[in-house]
């Protein structure tokens, strides 16, 4: 009778990406940035071309809800459960060499974007709270959130980027089996 190789178990809830071995919370935030990035986009156009001020903030408030409720998630999930069982069957993660190797390096240039980013996206939200007028228009406080707000966006994207790298090198890519 032919041995069927077993299904590798991990800890933590599995995801739902076919062929990948990320978490549930990994999955949900990889995908969500997808969406994310376009809506950015959108948002900016609201502001830059149509005006819509209003539509605007709801987006950006909206965007920062579901984003600071999926960080939190997701911290929880690899606090608890790791990543690393995750990121074992790819050739470019080392557990010996967790943060010199190709996925380690990745993560830390992913969180050199992350951290400062999500700083940045709470003051500008913040400060566009407390300073504009409501319904919001433009005013005093424009330059200073077209410059910081303009910062925080490209931040996020370049998360975004750094994240999906990240997730491939860790829970997509597979050593090829030895001919
Ligand atoms: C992190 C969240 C946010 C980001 C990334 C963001 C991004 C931007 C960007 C890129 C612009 C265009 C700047 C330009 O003209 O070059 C802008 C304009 C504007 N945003 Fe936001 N925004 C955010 C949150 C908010 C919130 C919460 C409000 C309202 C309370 C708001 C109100 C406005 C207004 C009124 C303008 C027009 C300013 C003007 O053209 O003089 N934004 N935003």
């Amino acid at each position: 009778m032919d041995a069927v190789a077993a299904e590798p178990t991990y800890p933590g809830l599995g995801g739902f990406i076919p062929g990948a071995r990320g978490s549930l919370m990994l999955d949900v935030v990889f995908l969500a940035m997808f969406l994310v990035v376009p809506l950015l986009g959108i948002s900016y156009c609201l502001v830059k071309f149509r005006r819509q001020y209003d539509l605007h903030k709801r987006l950006q408030l909206a965007m920062a809800a579901v984003l600071l409720v999926a960080v939190l998630l997701f911290e929880l999930d690899t606090r608890i459960n790791g990543w690393e069982q995750r990121a074992a069957p790819s050739p470019f993660f080392d557990p010996a060499h967790k943060w010199s190797c190709p996925a380690g390096i990745s993560l830390l240039i992913h969180l050199a974007f992350a951290v400062p980013t999500l700083v940045l996206w709470t003051v500008v939200v913040v400060q566009a709270l407390r300073n504009f007028s409501r319904p919001p228009a433009p005013g005093a406080h424009s330059r200073w959130h077209a410059r910081w707000a303009t910062l925080a966006a490209l931040g996020m994207v370049l998360t975004a980027a750094t994240g999906w790298v990240f997730y491939w090198l860790a829970f997509i890519a597979t050593a090829p089996n030895p001919a």
